[in-house]
């Protein structure tokens, strides 16, 4: 476990940072989740990042994902995760653009592909945190379905999942799924059985992260490279919701990593959850047992019920602010 040293008026302590593994269908708001992330890295301890099919070809989210990271003078290796899910054809959305960050053109990374499997490179992880892994999945949840496979006894390794994906009322892919489940059902099934403790951050919170203007006008006002980079794909995405005629765009998955670091921006009840894998109108529907008639399986997911808006945005805004002071004075 590494540590971070805090200084203030009290002297100086060290803090336990947070291990975790992110894992990214990169697209416009994984991007800022992993900005989001690379600004707090004094409060979490980037073990390793995967990236998988989902948004956009595997080709392209795992070729963003490392493109930001170089962007941003970052040198931790991307692996390049699944290029379909466990049981489907790929399904990609439209709304991120071919490539995934809508026209956002950033240079091409010269870091190579972390060498190892998603698998390994997730076990080897899970080993080094001791216990103490967080692992934010904000995809399909293939990668860890297929470490789950080869590794079985990472379900005792692995502290929480903290995943964006699903809902506890109805879809934004379909009536009745959302997109990361939607296109990897039988990989979140068995993540939701695999008996890791899992906080479930679906669409029934992150549909009200409706980006502000006033959040887009914030980081505009900035100079730093993290705040220039999530404004330019703010841009992108507050333009792509109009031309979409979308009501707004959200920031689903950003709102996913808030809740590692601020867990109270969201209010969570536990629930007995599984997936609907064989239905016509529900593939990939989280079917929640809100009456507890299921009397003999205990809750396996934290699900997230409520948010609070004005905080995540402020929390989210702070952090390039936060940035934007470390610049050496003029
Ligand atoms: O339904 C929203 C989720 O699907 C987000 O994670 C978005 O990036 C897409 O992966
Ligand atoms: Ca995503």
């Amino acid at each position: 476990m590494s540590s971070a040293v805090i200084i203030c008026e009290r002297g100086m302590f060290a803090v336990e940072r947070i291990p975790i593994h992110l894992d990214f269908d990169t697209g416009i708001d994984d991007a800022l989740a992993l900005i989001c992330a690379l600004l707090c890295q004094d409060q979490i301890d980037i073990l390793s990042i995967s990236a998988v099919a989902g948004n956009v070809p595997l080709e392209h989210t795992a070729r963003n994902t490392q493109n930001i990271l170089a962007a941003l003078g970052e040198r931790i290796p991307v692996v390049r995760g699944a290029e379909k899910p466990l049981a489907r054809p790929l399904h990609c959305a439209v709304s991120h653009g071919k490539t995934g960050l809508g026209d956002v053109k950033l240079p091409q990374a010269q870091q190579a592909y972390a060498e190892s499997t998603v698998e390994d490179a997730i076990y080897v992880s899970a080993c080094k945190a001791e216990g103490e892994l967080i692992y934010l999945g904000v995809g399909p949840q293939t990668n860890l379905a297929l470490a789950l496979k080869k590794y079985p006894q990472l379900n005792r390794k692995v502290k929480r999942v903290v995943l964006m994906g699903g809902a506890l009322v109805g879809g934004n892919m379909t009536q009745a799924s959302e997109f990361n489940a939607y296109v990897d059902p039988e990989a979140l099934q068995l993540v939701f059985r695999s008996g890791i403790p899992i906080t479930m951050v679906g669409l029934d919170v992150t549909l009200q992260t409706k980006l502000p203007q006033w959040v887009a006008e914030a980081l505009q006002e900035l100079s730093n490279p993290y705040a220039k980079l999530a404004a330019q794909i703010i841009d992108f995405a507050l333009r792509r919701s109009r031309e979409y005629g979308f009501d707004a765009a959200n920031v689903h998955d950003a709102l996913a990593f808030c809740a590692v670091v601020f867990p109270q921006v969201l209010e969570t009840h536990p629930y007995y959850v599984e997936v609907e894998t064989q239905g016509e109108l529900t593939r990939g529907m989280t079917v929640a047992d809100f009456r507890g008639v299921c009397s003999e399986k205990a809750p396996n997911a934290d699900c997230a019920v409520k948010v609070d808006i004005d905080n995540f945005w402020n929390w989210f805004v702070s952090l390039f602010r936060r940035e934007e002071a470390r610049l050496p004075k003029a």
